[in-house]
């Protein structure tokens, strides 16, 4: 008979231990009872970085990293981004399930009201340089906003958790808009609710003289195909923060402040930006072949490659690849594409990536899309946190209703040194 347990001999006492299996997984509290002797504080996991430990239960995002699926809610990435809407994602991601016509409705509508911004947030958006890095005054306003709302201080509260998730989707897409206008000197374009939801936003982007601004019909969509692509991702690096700082029970600007700015990194949402950065200084695709030498002699990274979850073509990049040709039907090809398209071959084929299972990731062509749309590549991680924004703040209100979740607050192994006295400073020696 088998059960769902598993024996442990410490081998330093010879005592057996039987931890429970739930879920695939065992408590790590549960090796607290290990010890090797009385005062011992019991076993602990070490796992910098994360790399098998589950910090939560979730019912949003499931991703199956060796055979490339991801899906929300049980549905295909694939299906939705053929099928859906970012909105009616977004409401799928929060809900659980497809809302029907009046829910979706008054879903919409309630973003769509809440996409204005104080007055105020302009003149902080003013006080930046004009060279700032879009994201460090994104991080910064999103932060700020805190300070208009401090009711959103009730965060047990599910009609105040609710107004923050219209709050924070609504607003996202303008202060992005204007922190871009702003770094061009193009006064603030103010949202009309009238458009969709990218629509609207590339109103703000783009809008000049005209009385209304019409969105490109295609450019309107395969943007929100890369919303819907990039909404959620589980316990990814910005989410894991997301809910670190969430934990601590400060409120939804503040954490998804934290969120983005972790976003940020190159590692994570940083890399589309360092992907076109990267193809920019490749330059043709006759360099290619010496750029991957370089990257296999570890002189720098593959940007828009690998993965710590996908050791498979990431679906999403499957995805985008597809809508790029029809962007490039209306923007004209991005001349860039073909060192893309060579570097993708060449890795593809080589021993260095296979091994180590290393594909294209969401990353890698997205930048080429939004610079079509003529988007300065500091505002791609910008495009990332807008779409992340409903991820995070899902992810957030289901940390907030599961019982189980307390402060974060990890371990360490102290390695440092043991006690010793104070050394005054005329007895000190330069080490
Ligand atoms: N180019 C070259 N080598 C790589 C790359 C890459 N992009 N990614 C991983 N490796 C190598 C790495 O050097 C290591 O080799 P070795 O075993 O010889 O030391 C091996 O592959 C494993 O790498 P790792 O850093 O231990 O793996 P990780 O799971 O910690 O890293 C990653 C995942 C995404 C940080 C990494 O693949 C990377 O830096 N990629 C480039 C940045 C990037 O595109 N990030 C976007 C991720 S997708 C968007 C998102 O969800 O944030």
């Amino acid at each position: 008979m088998t059960a769902d347990t598993l024996t442990v001999t410490d081998n330093r006492t010879g005592t057996s231990y039987e931890i429970p299996i739930e879920n695939g997984a065992i408590n790590a509290s549960h090796l607290r009872q290990i010890k090797a002797s009385e005062g011992d504080f019991g076993l602990m996991s070490y796992d910098p970085g994360f790399l098998n430990t589950a910090s939560c239960h979730s019912r949003i995002t499931y991703i199956d990293g060796d055979v490339g699926i991801l899906r929300y809610r049980g549905y295909p990435i694939e299906q939705l981004a053929e099928e859906s809407t970012y909105l009616e994602t977004t409401y799928l991601i929060f809900h659980g399930e497809l809302p029907t016509a009046a829910e979706l409705e008054d879903w919409s509508w309630n973003i769509n009201h809440h996409t204005l911004l104080h007055e105020n947030i302009k003149k902080f958006i003013d006080g930046f340089k004009y060279d700032a890095h879009p994201m460090g005054t994104l991080v910064s306003s999103i932060a700020a906003l805190s300070t208009f709302y401090p009711d959103s201080k009730n965060i047990f509260d599910p009609e105040s958790q609710r107004k923050q998730v219209f709050r924070l989707m609504g607003k996202i897409p303008t202060v992005a808009a204007f922190v871009y206008r702003h770094a061009i000197g193009l006064p603030y374009a103010y949202p009309d609710n009238d458009l969709s939801y990218t629509g609207n936003f590339l109103n703000m982007l783009y809008k000049m003289t005209e009385l209304k601004y019409s969105p490109d019909p295609v450019l309107e969509k395969a943007l929100d195909v890369l919303f819907i692509l990039h909404a959620d991702h589980e316990q990814n690096c910005s989410t894991n923060a997301m809910r670190n700082v969430g934990s601590s029970q400060t409120d939804p600007y503040s954490a998804l402040a934290g969120a983005a700015a972790a976003l940020y990194g190159p590692l994570h949402g940083g890399a589309n930006e360092m992907v076109l950065r990267m193809l920019a200084e490749i330059g043709s695709t006759d360099k290619v072949p010496a750029f991957i030498k370089g990257v296999k002699a570890g002189e720098g990274r593959l940007m828009g490659f690998g993965h710590r979850v996908y050791k498979n073509y990431d679906p999403r990049a499957k995805v985008i690849k597809r809508i790029a040709d029809q962007v490039f039907e209306v923007t004209g090809r991005n001349p860039l594409l073909d060192i893309a398209l060579e570097l993708e071959r060449i890795a593809l084929e080589d021993d260095y990536f296979i091994q180590r299972k290393l594909y294209p990731n969401v990353d890698f062509y997205s930048g080429l899309i939004y610079q079509s749309m003529g988007l300065p590549v500091s505002m791609f991680p910008v495009l990332f946190a807008i779409a992340r924004t409903s991820g995070w703040l899902a992810q957030w209100i289901e940390m907030l209703e599961d019982p189980e979740q307390k402060l974060a607050r990890p371990r360490q192994l102290y390695l440092g040194s043991d006690v010793r006295d104070y050394v005054p400073m005329n007895r000190r020696q330069a080490a």
